[in-house]
């Protein structure tokens, strides 16, 4: 990895990811054809900065970046040495925070904007070198922003409460209890911000009769999930959810193994959700993790693409779960730059929720499982405000 980023402290409502900041400057070196080269970018507050910069520039005051080029104060061709280091960037995010409150600018703008500034630094831009200099540093800094940096959510994701194991319960016995209907409104009432169903083919847990009742009793957005099977397909126009979600479903399944190949369905697919675009109902398309798939759903007409977090969810040691979160981060941010709405769910409880919430492109969570499964101890509004804490501490953090 060409970028290393460490922080020295854990700031609050930063609105960006270490590995969002990553990927920003991954995309400038490309940019500059000197991706080979390494830059190493600490995150710190302003006893520390200060530090620095009375040590090295002999200036005895906290700044907002420092930036230091490797190959400063040499003469020598240092192109023998077998890594290439461009140098090192400092940034206080507490001077950060103070400037983004006196120039009213979102935290993650002012982050991204002193990582550029610290960027162009390393590649010999300088704006204390003249006028003109100062002039061209400022037009590439607002280039490389206004072409990389999106600005993204600025609160924490939403939270929609998948209820199918509620009827699950009902099911096992065949009766009328537990409702999942009645779930759904305790869960909107605890903060959640829609409630998802799946109408499964062979209708082992949500019935028909359930998403009729839902469409009419969910205060805030019902999201039905479902196969892209004609039976289901004509149920959904005739309910009218909120959004749909298209997921692969097998019979002999436990849950949802997988996301959809829309690659290898398109025409098909493309045909369901031209069909769903017609009548208003806006469709969702789970996907794994894949730069291809993402490409896919938009190109056939999907407005939201929920990112699978099964792989992260299940896995088994932290560096499986790195590699996972690094997938879903990618995907999250190329579907954000593709224009689709960006929500992601699967497996998530209260122990790997906070993480995917800080992610901040995603817009939405679906979780269902853990939920449910901690109401039958703690009660539904207990489990669900437990959650959006999660969600609420996650989304403030970096990771
Ligand atoms: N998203 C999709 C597409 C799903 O199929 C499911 C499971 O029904 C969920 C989210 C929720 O997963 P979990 O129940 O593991 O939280």
């Amino acid at each position: 990895m060409p970028v290393n980023l460490t922080s020295h402290i854990r700031p609050e409502a930063h609105g960006c990811s270490p590995f969002q900041i990553k990927r920003y400057v991954e995309k400038i070196l490309d940019e500059f054809e000197v991706c080979e080269y390494n830059v190493n970018i600490l995150i710190t507050d302003d006893l520390e900065i200060r530090h620095l910069n009375k040590k090295y520039r002999n200036k005895d005051s906290a700044t907002n970046v420092l930036s230091f080029p490797f190959s400063d104060g040499l003469d020598e061709n240092l192109s023998f040495l077998p890594i290439k280091e461009l140098g090192d960037i400092v940034i206080s995010l507490e001077t950060a925070k103070k400037e983004a409150i006196r120039y009213r600018e979102h935290l993650s703008f002012r982050i991204y904007w002193l990582v550029t500034h610290g960027v162009l630094h390393l590649l010999d831009y300088d704006h204390e070198r003249s006028d003109e200099e100062a002039r061209k540093m400022l037009a590439k800094e607002q280039e490389l922003l206004s072409k990389f940096y999106k600005y993204r959510r600025q609160t924490m994701p939403q939270l929609a409460i998948n209820v199918d194991h509620v009827s699950t319960i009902r099911q096992a016995r065949g009766g009328s209890e537990p409702d999942p209907v009645l779930a759904a409104s305790l869960c909107e009432i605890a903060g959640a911000s829609g409630i998802v169903v799946h109408l499964r083919e062979d209708r082992r847990h949500i019935q028909d009769s359930d998403v009729y009742l839902l469409r009419k009793t969910v205060k805030t957005k019902l999201n039905l999930e479902m196969g892209a099977n004609p039976e289901i397909i004509k149920i959904a126009l005739d309910v009218v959810p909120d959004m749909i979600t298209l997921v692969p479903e097998k019979r002999q399944e436990l849950t949802t193994e997988g996301g959809l190949d829309v690659i290898s369905q398109k025409k098909k697919l493309a045909t369901v959700v031209k069909k769903f675009n017609k009548a208003g109902i806006p469709v969702s398309i789970f996907i794994d993790p894949d730069l291809e798939q993402i490409k896919a759903s938009a190109d056939i007409g999907a407005k939201f693409v929920e990112i699978h977090t099964g792989r992260y969810s299940d896995a088994l040691t932290e560096d499986q779960q790195d590699d996972e979160f690094e997938l879903i981060a990618a995907a999250a941010d190329e579907a954000y730059q593709q224009g689709l709405v960006v929500n992601g769910g699967h497996g998530l409880n209260y122990h790997n929720t906070g993480r995917i919430a800080s992610l901040d492109a995603i817009d939405e969570l679906s979780i269902g499982h853990s939920i449910i499964s901690r109401a039958v101890f703690s009660g539904i509004e207990r489990a669900v405000k437990d959650m959006l804490k999660i969600i609420n501490n996650g989304s403030m953090q970096l990771y």
